[in-house]
């Protein structure tokens, strides 16, 4: 299967998925990365991964629409099965969800429906969370409101501050993620309503 990961940061989640796909097991290989900005590590990773990159910034549009065609168009010329975005820090707009509908998956660093947004990690330890985690799920309209794939769960410890947090949860959101592609690419998915079922 062919994969487009979108990044916005460090992308530790595009490098998992970069080093699954040197195995030809695994089913899948990154054929593009995209960004909404220059200078990040996880364009970094990709060119030293050898992998075409593209970025659309929301600032060098006339409008949000302009941007969402913009970065429909540079994702749908590598022709993706599956969108991963992967700390991608926009929402995706109208035609991107209609040009990949069903296949853009997002990974987020709480356990959903808790926590949503930008700030899931810092905002489940204010809550005072016990236990948190991350979330594999579809894209749809919302903020991190479609249907789930699958979860992890990572308990939050005294001591801990939103970077360590963060830390934990993306040891274990790494290795979800790189099985819920995995999966999904080499067995494909069904949707029905909010349930995703992947065969194996
Ligand atoms: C992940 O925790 C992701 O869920 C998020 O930002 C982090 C991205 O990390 N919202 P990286 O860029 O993959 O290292």
């Amino acid at each position: 299967a062919r994969l487009v990961v979108l990044v916005s940061g460090s992308g530790t989640n595009l490098q998992a998925l970069i080093d699954a796909c040197a195995d030809p097991s695994y089913g899948a290989r990154v054929v593009a990365v995209g960004s909404d900005r220059l200078g990040i590590a996880g364009l970094e990773r990709a060119e030293r991964a050898g992998i075409p990159t593209f970025t659309a910034s929301l600032a060098d549009f006339p409008d949000r629409a302009a941007w969402d065609h913009a970065l429909t168009e540079a994702t749908a010329a590598h022709d993706p099965d599956l969108v991963v975005s992967a700390g991608f820090m926009k929402i995706v707009g109208a035609q991107f969800l209609a040009r990949f509908a069903g296949r853009i998956v997002n990974t987020h660093p709480a356990l959903l429906p808790a926590f949503p947004g930008a700030h899931g990690v810092r905002d489940a330890l204010a809550y005072g969370a016990k236990v948190t985690g991350c979330t594999v799920h579809l894209v749809d309209e919302g903020v991190d409101t479609g249907p789930i794939i699958a979860q992890g769960a990572v308990p939050v410890l005294p001591e801990d501050d939103e970077d360590t947090l963060h830390e934990r949860i993306k040891q274990v959101e790494r290795s979800l993620l790189v099985d819920v592609v995995g999966r999904i690419a080499r067995e494909g998915h069904r949707i029905e309503g909010r349930k995703v079922t992947i065969p194996s």
